[in-house]
């Protein structure tokens, strides 16, 4: 369970975060909206603790973050995984390769461990086929022409899911998306946001996601937490979403809908 409680966050004079307090429970998929410049990439940094609060205090499974020694904080970081922003595939490595790094630099250089972790996590995405279904020799062919592409070889929407992959490494407790279906067509958006909720289901991973992505809240979320000038204008199950009479919430849930329409 990851609970935030009354963080506060200013760069200069700038406050970007003004006393958020959420918890996020284990197992749920959650949302966190907000127009570009809230702070929901701020958020989510002093959570996993890539930046400290000002005031205030983030617990992992009730573990302080922000007072943790260096090993512990390694410790409490291998629950998470973390699905960035277009991707962010090392264009100069394989595939195979972009999976395993974190493998890698934590020191496991065992190459059969490296290629069962990297086939496990690419058959959860969809870009292997599952061993069972097809024969031996056939997986062997898919697996060999997979692992060795290029990320300049593959479409947007695989791309994606090698970054999914990578995050899945390790099997992490915590999945974190920052904006996984932009830039992304609708059709492989959709597929984006099955796979976030099959993931889900199947590891039963707790999945936090910074999205501006209404459809998928709608589609994806059990959560929705949003952010309007460093506050927190909603917090709740995403069915109560569309009963808030918060004005900021109103002028967001029109905007989606005469999009959609
Ligand atoms: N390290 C930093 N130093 C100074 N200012 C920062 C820093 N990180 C973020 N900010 C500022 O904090 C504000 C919130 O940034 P943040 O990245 O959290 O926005 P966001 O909600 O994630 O937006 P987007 O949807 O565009 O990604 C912005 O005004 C940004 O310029
Ligand atoms: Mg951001």
């Amino acid at each position: 369970m990851i609970e935030v409680r009354n963080v506060h966050k200013s760069f200069g004079e700038k406050k970007v975060l003004n006393g958020v307090t959420l918890t996020i429970p284990d197992g749920v998929t959650y949302c966190i909206i907000g127009r570009s410049g809230c702070g929901k990439s701020v958020l989510i940094k002093n959570i996993v603790g890539l930046l400290e609060p000002d005031v205030g205090e983030v617990f992992i499974d009730g573990q302080n973050i922000h007072k943790l020694g260096r090993e512990e904080l390694f410790k409490v970081r291998e629950k998470f995984g973390f699905v960035f922003q277009s991707s962010a595939l090392f264009d100069s490595y394989t595939v195979f390769e972009n999976v395993v790094i974190g493998l890698y630099e934590r020191g496991i250089r065992n190459e059969k461990v490296l290629y069962n972790e990297a086939i496990r996590t690419l058959t959860a995405v969809g870009l292997l086929p599952r061993k069972e279904e097809v024969s031996e020799k056939e997986f062997e062919r898919e697996w060999r022409i997979l692992k060795d592409k290029m990320p300049a070889e593959l479409s947007g929407g695989m791309r994606k899911r090698v970054g999914v992959a990578r995050a899945l490494v390790g099997s992490p407790s915590y999945i974190f998306y920052d904006e996984p279906t932009t830039g992304l067509d609708p059709v492989t958006s959709e597929q984006v946001d099955n796979l976030i909720a099959d993931l889900a289901k199947k590891f039963e991973i707790t999945s936090i996601i910074i999205t501006h992505d209404l459809f998928s809240v709608f589609k994806i979320a059990d959560y929705v937490a949003m952010i309007d000038d460093g506050n927190l204008v909603f917090d709740g199950e995403v069915e109560k979403f569309r009963e808030s009479q918060n004005p900021v919430v109103q002028e967001f849930l029109e905007r989606y809908k005469t999009k959609v329409v």
